[in-house]
């Protein structure tokens, strides 16, 4: 290894440090807003569990003790019992899926920890790792033993530089110690940690293309089934999980599932990163039992939608969860409550809107991102995020026409469901979320041949406008 990196930035004490810079700054999880039941983000503000020794002494490592000390079968049984969901979106029980790995098939099998994080509005993986790397490498051990595997691999988002140094950092550190390597604290049980960073696509969170992509292949998704868990990288049995997933683990192992079980809702257990944006007061991840109400989150720990303006939209889990609005502000973030509202939990990435933001830019801007990050595999999605774009452009711009809301609701329905995989579905949130609550703006816009908000649009003599509109290379689509 080459020289450490070193944090120069104000604050830095040298080498590697805390979060440099990011963090203590915005986030409020360990410090503002009243006392919540905090399991993985209870150390934040304390930069000592940074390193493998701060972490140490604060009892890390401890529960992969215990967990090597167990039958692989009796620890997916606490996994189980805790009632652990999925963090990466799906919310799928993680127990179940360990247990869905196929042991002694003569076939070496694979744990992959997801740390894409590239959904628009989900920043919790990365804090995480930016400050407590230890607590994710030592969930990841648990589950990596737990499948009878000896090889980890870590799939960094493209763009996580920083991030990226400060595990390599951590896993060097934890090798050093012997966590990592030939005999895991000492039992004779190997497990090494291969680390990847992808090169920025966001359809490299999904799981099968993220294995396509570590295998050097173009990112792009499988089919399935067969399943990662049968059948997954390089063509052998895969668990795939979530960095905010595995980092639950440690203190399951530690406490017992029971306990887990008996935090939040019955059916959504534990507590949630609740990654907050756009119109707060203070933005920032903030970790709380499943099931607090929207509310509580906003009010009072993010400090409420900025100068006092009125929430319009929000979503529930990043981008791609259709928005819900201020009727629903007293809906509770878990999976089953969430999908009563009409939405899905996703990855708890809560993007705020107020009362001055134009919901038709707010649409256009979103799927302008999946229009860019489709891979382009199949039709639906290829053809239909790109159109959906342009049909948006051209309403926001004010040249829509009365036809381009049933165009743009034909639209959804040819891609909902009918493309290789979720991203399309993704993409299609937005777009009806926000005619179904907000078909006004968009008739307003096409009505009155402008943005309300901007005033922008040829519906105003403006001819500043008009060509801006033909620099954005909308007269070809004007019909
Ligand atoms: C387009 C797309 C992007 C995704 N991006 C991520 C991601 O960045 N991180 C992640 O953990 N899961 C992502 N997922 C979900 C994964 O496919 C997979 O369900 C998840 O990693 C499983 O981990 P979990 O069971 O711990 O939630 C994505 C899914 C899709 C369809
Ligand atoms: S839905 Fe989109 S991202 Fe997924 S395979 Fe098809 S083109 Fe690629």
């Amino acid at each position: 290894m080459g020289e450490k990196p070193r944090n120069d930035r104000p604050g830095g004490r040298g080498g590697l440090q805390a979060s440099p810079g990011a963090a203590p700054r915005r986030d409020s999880s360990a410090s503002d807003g009243p006392p919540s039941n905090k399991i993985i983000t209870a150390n934040w503000g304390n930069d000592e569990v940074f390193s493998l020794d701060g972490y140490r002494a604060d009892g890390g490592y401890e529960a992969l003790r215990t967990a090597l000390d167990m039958t692989s079968a009796d620890l997916i049984d606490v996994v189980k019992a805790s009632g652990l969901r999925g963090r990466g979106g799906a919310g799928f029980p993680t127990g179940v899926k360990w247990s869905f790995v196929p042991q002694g098939t003569g076939k070496p099998t694979y744990a992959v920890a997801n740390f894409d994080e590239s959904e628009p509005g989900t920043f919790s993986n990365r804090e995480l790792i930016e400050r407590e790397p230890h607590q994710f490498l030592e969930g990841l051990a648990i589950a990596t033993y737990a499948i009878g595997s000896h090889d980890a691999y870590v799939y960094c988002r493209g763009e996580f530089l920083w991030p990226d140094m400060v595990l390599r950092q951590a896993i060097a550190e934890a090798y050093e110690a012997g966590i990592f390597g030939e005999s895991v604290l000492g039992t004779g049980y190997e497990i090494n940690v291969i680390q990847h960073r992808g090169a920025g696509a966001y359809i490299c969170g999904e799981e099968t293309a993220l294995l396509s992509s570590l295998e050097g292949y173009r990112g792009q998704p499988r089919l399935r089934p067969p399943f990662p868990a049968v059948e997954g990288l390089f063509g052998c049995p895969t668990l795939i999980n979530n960095v905010e997933t595995l980092c639950n683990v440690p203190h399951i192992v530690r406490n017992g599932g029971e306990w887990f079980a008996k935090i939040g809702p019955e059916k959504s257990p534990g507590t949630k990163i609740f990654s907050v944006s756009g119109k707060v007061e203070r933005p920032g991840n903030y970790e709380l039992p499943m099931g607090s109400a929207l509310r509580t989150l906003l009010e009072e720990h993010a400090g409420g939608v900025r100068d006092g303006k009125r929430l319009k939209a929000w979503t529930p889990g990043g981008s791609s969860t259709p928005m819900l609005t201020e009727e629903h502000l007293d809906v509770h973030l878990d999976f089953e409550s969430i999908a009563a509202a009409g939405s899905l939990l996703g990855t708890g990435a809560i993007i705020v809107m107020d009362e001055s933001d134009c919901i038709v830019e707010a649409t256009r801007r979103l799927i302008a991102f999946y229009a860019h990050e489709s891979c382009g595999k199949c039709t639906p999605c290829r053809e239909g995020t790109w159109w959906g774009a342009r049909v948006l452009e051209r309403i926001e711009a004010g040249y829509g026409r009365p036809e381009d809301l049933p165009l743009l609701e034909d639209l959804g329905q040819n891609m909902l469901f009918r493309a290789f995989c979720a991203l399309a579905d993704g993409a299609v949130s937005p777009i009806q979320s926000s005619l179904k609550h907000f078909r006004d703006e968009y008739e307003a816009h096409i009505a009155e041949r402008r943005c309300p908000f901007t005033g922008r649009g040829p519906g105003v003599v403006n001819e500043t406008a008009e060509a801006r509109a033909g620099d954005r290379g909308l007269t070809e689509v004007l019909g």
